[in-house]
């Protein structure tokens, strides 16, 4: 199946099975923004919980904050989003649409990208197996001249970002043109000039419009742990090195927000800030890629599916930073951000406050402002990620097709499901029985309608990795058929033994046992 068609299906299944519905929707739903159903609350719940146990409890000198959504509103003045947090927007006068002037940019570069391949494609399949790749991409006439414009485009466009004293905006406007970019939807090249536009939502906090003061919906948590460094840092008497982590939403006034949860105005962010003394930092930097790479792979969802990519340009209080970025249906995409951010955030904050933000170092008699390794990683992209790799359309004997999500079973919104075989023989009160005995180790569910089969069917569209079936036999011997959503694989147990059988496998620790 092509991996659009893919997507189209896994947001379908989405909508269709609890997991995510387009928010307001009998309102006919509002721009970027999206509700987690009943399963998708437990899918997410499980990804932070997940998230949590290994940052905060597997480490020793990592505790946990959560702080307010609403902030003095000199913070982000502080951390520089107020004066750059910006987008390059353009609009086309005819249709009245508002575009990213980057993301058409980079758009333009992909179709170059695209030519290339297809030339490649075709190629490839016109000389089969004697095709030599490489040397058809150095000599191919087609190939070089799209290359050509490929590779000047992508030097403009690095120019006109990186221009002294910021994003060269005319610049941005004159490669539109000259490239012949037109509107999707007029088809016109009708373009006003480029404007920054600041991604904050402001509101106002007080009762009076005079009294009342503009207080912003916080686009990132960490400033959250920035303000409470000297709060936890002293009530906890952390040692450096320590990390402050947190969950929580944050707010972001997307311009272009697609791909369904990848992109939102509303999101959810689990970052950590770990607080080091200055000179140890890149060394920090190396071990963090490392334990939160082996976080991902310990999902089991396989090495090849993730990399890093490394930035060349950095913002100006970094000296590292990095993406993971995992395989999505729509290609590599980054899913967290790791950062080197120096002293930048502490000490802008010490200069804003007035107040004296250090730490003495008690084993060499120093004062220093420390530096901060930042992990941050979106939880509705974590859960794109999970979603879509898990999702899985399998032929059965006998030609039918069944739909299944292969969750990691920890992460799994219902552990095990529990079907009557039929309606009556008192076989529901023996089935609500096992649910009442097992529902407080782990999320259980009931189902009595339809056959078997569908019930099954049901199950493996949501990923819940166990169900079982009570017949007339449990009444007899209390066992039951324990099926398996992998391997569809049935035996007969015992139900006292159910609970032993499953619940080691869909922990949470049981998952991070997988970490390297
Ligand atoms: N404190 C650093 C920070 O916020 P970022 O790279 O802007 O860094 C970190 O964001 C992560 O938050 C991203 O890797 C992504 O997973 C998630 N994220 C950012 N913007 C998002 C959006 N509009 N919708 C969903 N997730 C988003």
């Amino acid at each position: 199946m092509a991996q659009e068609d893919v997507f189209k299906k896994v947001v379908s299944h989405c909508k269709e099975y609890g997991f995510v519905f387009p928010s307001s929707e009998i309102y006919d739903g509002l721009g970027a923004v999206y509700d987690y159903g009943q399963n998708g609350v437990e899918l997410k719940n499980n990804i932070k919980n997940y998230w949590w146990q290994y940052m905060v409890r597997l480490h020793d000198n990592i505790v946990g904050i959560d702080s307010a959504i609403f902030m003095h509103p000199t913070i982000w003045k502080a951390s520089g989003h107020v004066d750059a947090f910006n987008d390059p927007l353009i609009d086309n006068r005819d249709s009245k649409k508002r575009y990213r002037a980057d993301v058409l940019i980079e758009e333009q570069i992909a179709k170059y990208e695209e030519k290339i391949e297809k030339e490649v494609a075709k190629a490839k399949k016109r000389f089969g197996d004697s095709f030599d790749e490489e040397k058809f991409r150095s000599t191919s006439e087609r190939v070089i001249e799209e290359k050509a414009k490929r590779d000047a485009l992508e030097k403009r466009y690095q120019e006109v970002m990186n221009a002294e004293g910021g994003i060269d905006l005319e610049g941005m406007k004159q490669i539109i043109l000259d490239e012949g970019i037109v509107c999707p939807i007029s088809g016109t090249r009708n373009w006003t000039d480029v404007r920054q536009f600041n991604l904050m939502f402001k509101t106002e906090m007080g009762a009076s419009a005079d009294g009342a003061s503009t207080v912003y919906l916080r686009p990132e948590t960490a400033q959250g742990i920035f303000v409470n460094y000297l709060n936890v840092q002293k009530t906890g008497r952390m040692k450096v090195p320590f990390g402050i982590a947190q969950i929580g939403k944050a707010f972001r006034n997307e311009i272009v927000a697609r791909q369904f949860i990848f992109r939102m105005r509303e999101f959810e962010q689990m970052e950590m800030q770990f607080f080091v003394k200055p000179g140890t930092e890149l060394q920090w930097f190396e071990e963090w890629k490392k334990r939160r790479m082996a976080w991902h792979q310990a999902l089991g969802f396989g090495a090849e599916n993730y990399r890093f990519h490394d930035h060349d340009k950095l913002a100006h209080y970094a000296n590292a930073a990095t993406d993971v970025e995992f395989k999505m249906p729509f290609g590599f995409k980054e899913v967290e951000g790791i950062h080197s951010r120096t002293d930048f955030d502490l000490s802008q904050h010490a200069k804003f406050s007035g107040k004296k933000i250090e730490y003495f170092d008690p084993e060499d008699n120093t004062s220093y402002t420390p530096y901060v390794i930042e992990t941050s990683i979106g939880v509705d992209r974590m859960f794109l990620s999970v979603i879509c790799h898990s999702y899985c359309e399998e032929k059965l004997e006998g030609g039918e097709t069944r739909v299944v999500l292969r969750l990691p079973a920890a992460l799994a919104p219902v552990k095990l499901a529990v079907f009557p075989l039929t309606k009556k023989d008192g076989l529901p009160e023996k089935a609500q029985e096992i649910i009442n005995s097992l529902k407080f180790h782990f999320n259980c569910k009931y189902e009595e309608k339809d056959q078997i089969g569908k019930r099954y069917r049901r199950q493996d569209a949501i990923g819940t990795p166990f169900c079982v079936t009570v017949d007339n036999q449990t009444l007899e011997d209390n066992t039951v058929t324990l099926r398996y959503r992998d391997t569809m694989e049935q035996k007969r147990v015992a139900i006292a033994d159910l609970q032993g059988i499953i619940e080691e496998k869909v922990s949470i620790p049981y998952l991070l046992k997988n970490l390297k």
